[in-house]
């Protein structure tokens, strides 16, 4: 995958047929918390031969957001998405729509104007962003920009149901955080893919996750949904707060455990479970997975369907403005999303 930053030196403007030139962006010179970002001015990106230059007009502000630009878990800093000793991508920001600006000298399907959302490696909150066309879909037609800023992460609960947990029809899905992010479109997925859901939340958020097709909601704060007796063919698992051994009694023996993320310290983060949880298959009949979301062209053109099919919604907590990021990214941190939060870049 091509740098998110490229200067205009690394390459020529003539691949694009564009002039560069400066833009507003959200700059992240070191990790720390969200106050560390700075609005200002850096240079506009230029696509590689497989990348498409976008006019962002909206980005999603997500949990994995806060951890590049807090570096928390400190692994995240040796992932690709960091590095060290400060963060190798000076724009934060994955997921995005707005409208081609110029496309690299390999891309077909993408022309100038043409509506698109997808993700970027980073880069998404500022006035224009490099993403590979691989990752890269035309806008949903019944949805807004800021709506379908949101959609990629939306990736992430279809790879760990369908994928991941393999789930089919008339299956029973247990989704433990189902009101976040990740969350309220894992619930429409799996209830598009024919399963029953019962969704894990706190009583607040309750109607809105019924009302996104869960048959069944247990209230956290006063039921245990280990405790209830339940057997489940998939538990899509978005929080880790609950033992292994917990999480596995909930599912029946030929079940499938998912674990997304969450949970863990400020060293591994998850990674402790992952391991535990690869030891563990090797003794049960029951399948144990975790995986990683990069979401590509084949899963946005299903969720872009899905949307279009009335089958599925974004779910919008808060629309906030590209100079409130740092709030908007506290906010996210908290844990305690009701859906998604998206920023308004252009406009
Ligand atoms: N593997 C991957 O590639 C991948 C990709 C994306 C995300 N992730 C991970 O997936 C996880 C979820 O992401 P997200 O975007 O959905 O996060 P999020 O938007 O922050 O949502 C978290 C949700 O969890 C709920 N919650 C908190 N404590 C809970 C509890 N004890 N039981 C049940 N629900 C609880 C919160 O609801 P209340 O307000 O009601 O508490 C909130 O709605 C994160 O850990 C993220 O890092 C992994």
């Amino acid at each position: 995958m091509q740098a998110a930053h490229q200067t205009t030196a690394a390459l020529t403007a003539a691949s694009t047929g564009d002039a560069a030139g400066a833009m507003r962006a959200v700059v992240h010179r070191r990790y720390g918390t969200p106050d560390v970002l700075e609005l200002g001015e850096t240079e506009r990106p230029v696509p590689g031969d497989e990348d498409v230059l976008v006019h962002v007009h909206a980005a999603a502000v997500t949990i994995g957001d806060h951890h590049m630009v807090t570096g928390k878990p400190y692994l995240v800093r040796l992932s690709p998405y960091g590095g060290l000793p400060g963060p190798r991508n000076k724009v934060p920001g994955g997921a995005l729509a707005g409208r081609v600006h110029a496309v690299g000298a390999k891309v077909t399907g993408f022309r100038a104007g043409d509506e698109v959302f997808g993700q970027a490696m980073a880069g998404a909150f500022a006035e224009y962003a490099v993403v590979p066309a691989a990752a890269l879909v035309l806008k949903p037609h019944n949805l807004s920009m800021e709506e379908a800023a949101t959609v990629p992460w939306a990736a992430t609960a279809l790879q760990g149901l369908r994928e991941a947990g393999q789930v089919t029809a008339g299956q029973r899905v247990l989704i433990n955080g189902a009101s976040g992010g990740v969350g309220t479109w894992a619930v429409q997925i799996a209830r598009a893919l024919g399963a029953e859901v019962t969704a894990v939340c706190s009583a607040r958020n309750a109607e809105l996750v019924r009302s996104l097709g869960a048959a069944e909601v247990i209230d956290y704060a006063k039921e245990d949904f280990v405790g209830g007796g339940a057997r489940f063919d998939v538990m899509l698992d978005l929080v880790g707060n609950r033992a292994l051994s917990d999480c596995l009694r909930v599912l029946n023996p030929k079940g499938v455990y998912v674990a997304c993320g969450g949970g863990g310290g400020d060293w591994l983060g998850p990674l402790p479970r992952f391991a535990g949880m690869g030891l563990r298959s090797l003794f049960s009949s029951q399948r144990l997975r975790t995986f990683f979301s990069d979401p590509k062209q084949k899963e946005l053109l299903f969720l872009k369907e899905l949307v279009e099919a009335g089958k599925a919604r974004p779910v919008i907590e808060r629309s906030w403005a590209l100079s409130e990021i740092a709030e908007a990214l506290r906010h996210v941190g908290e844990g305690h999303s009701r859906g998604q939060s998206v920023v308004r870049v252009a406009g």
